[in-house]
């Protein structure tokens, strides 16, 4: 079976680099040999080693019957979405890494692969080249999930660690961060969060089998963490990981969030660095199970786009199931009303005042007189507005895990 790429960037590329150089491996391994048919982009590329796939035109691959496969890597919601559905009514699997298609279609996509007996497959879209949509639907599909909480990007995670361990400013991370092809053609989606909004969405939809829209869940950016807090954490035996988590509660509702967090220095979630992402993930009977790898950029994107690739071409007829369906009202709480534990940095505090505002609050000495505050677990309304009373510079979820 002939597989086409839809979009020739850094995973693009990378997709037909890794069929060009271990195509006899897979074969060997897996009796499937793929087979490149065209690769769609509008740029030119001269010299370029797979020049001869290329075409600007959609219907060569669309109208193309010995293309079985077609891996979309274009990125963004359209043209995405358009060809993605005319090749899955074409009868055409589809594989794509594209998040932010995943997570404001992944149901209507599904729907119409199903309707089309072929299959819709994204593990890229989470966790780049880590395996955790597979684990999560097949290897845990026998637990109730409870909670998934991840560090799922890698751009923001590789920004935060070149600051804390290397100094390095926010700017100049960023623009290496770029220049490794790990982030968004707008870094916007990867600073302001919404990177991991969208692939937390994809996991928590999964996970509890109804679509989750990002525009629902809470989400902040790294933008605003100076490195003062990340001292303030520190002293307080903390690290700072931008955290995507989703959690079930007790009433049944979903509780989901991105937010930088502190998380205890000892948690695995701590020393996840650089480029690397971690999602752990807590099973009613397995327990917690901890995934982790490289979070994005070319290459390890391209070994999950390939393996989805390879599991199109062994299912060819039968299809893989997901259990995601439609998006149902009432699914969220209200994030005033989620139980949270808070972490605050107070300048020139009444210990006592804030002992008797928030009970069962921690403080500590912090530096230049400040008093560093954990919360005792309660609705994050109510203890976002105890602490507004003393003018909080900052204030961060603490993770219990
Ligand atoms: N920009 C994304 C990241 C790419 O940095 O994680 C992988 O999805």
């Amino acid at each position: 079976m002939k597989v086409a790429i839809m979009g020739y960037g850094v995973v693009g590329s990378g997709v037909a680099e890794v069929i060009g150089k271990n195509a006899e491996v897979i074969a060997k391994k897996t009796g499937i040999l793929p087979e490149l048919s065209h690769i769609l982009d509008i740029r030119d590329f001269p010299g370029d080693p797979f020049a001869s796939f290329l075409t600007k035109e959609f219907a060569d691959i669309l109208e193309d019957d010995e293309t079985g496969i077609v891996v979309e890597t274009m990125g963004g919601l359209e043209p995405a979405f358009t060809f993605v559905s005319a090749c899955l009514e074409r009868g055409k699997h589809v594989v794509t890494s594209n998040k932010e298609l995943v997570a404001k279609k992944g149901d209507v996509l599904l729907a119409l692969a199903e309707k089309h007996n072929v299959n819709f497959l994204f593990e890229a879209s989470v966790g780049g080249g880590i395996p955790i949509i597979r684990p999560l639907i097949r290897c845990l599909a026998g637990n109730r999930i409870q909670e998934i909480a991840g560090i799922l990007n890698g751009t923001t995670n590789f920004i935060l660690t070149k600051m804390i361990m290397e100094d390095m400013d926010f700017a100049d991370a960023l623009a290496l961060a770029q220049k490794k092809g790990y982030a968004e053609k707008d870094p916007t989606a990867d600073v302001a969060g919404i990177d991991a909004c969208r692939k937390i969405c994809i996991l928590a939809s999964l996970a509890f089998g109804t679509h989750i829209y990002p525009d629902g869940v809470p989400t902040k950016g790294i933008t605003d963490v100076t490195l003062d807090d990340v001292k303030a954490a520190a002293a307080a035996g903390y690290v700072i990981k931008l955290i995507a988590s989703a959690k079930q509660l007790e009433n049944g509702r979903l509780a989901l969030r991105v937010s930088p967090t502190l998380v205890k220095k000892e948690s695995m979630l701590a020393g996840v660095n650089g480029v690397f992402n971690a999602c752990l993930v807590r099973g009613d009977a397995v327990g917690d199970v901890l995934l982790y790898g490289q979070g994005a950029g070319k290459l390890a994107t391209a070994s999950a786009v390939v393996g989805d690739v390879i599991d199109c071409a062994a299912h060819d007829s039968a299809r893989i199931r997901f259990g995601w369906s439609k998006a149902e009202d009432g699914v969220l709480e209200a994030p005033g009303a989620v139980p949270t534990v808070l972490f605050a940095r107070l300048k020139n505090a009444d210990k006592a005042a804030v002992a008797a505002a928030l009970p069962g609050a921690s403080c500590l000495d912090g530096e230049n007189g400040e008093t560093l505050v954990i919360t005792a677990q309660a609705p994050a309304g109510a203890l976002e507005e105890a602490l507004a009373e003393f003018h909080p510079v900052t204030v961060l979820p603490v993770a219990a895990y």
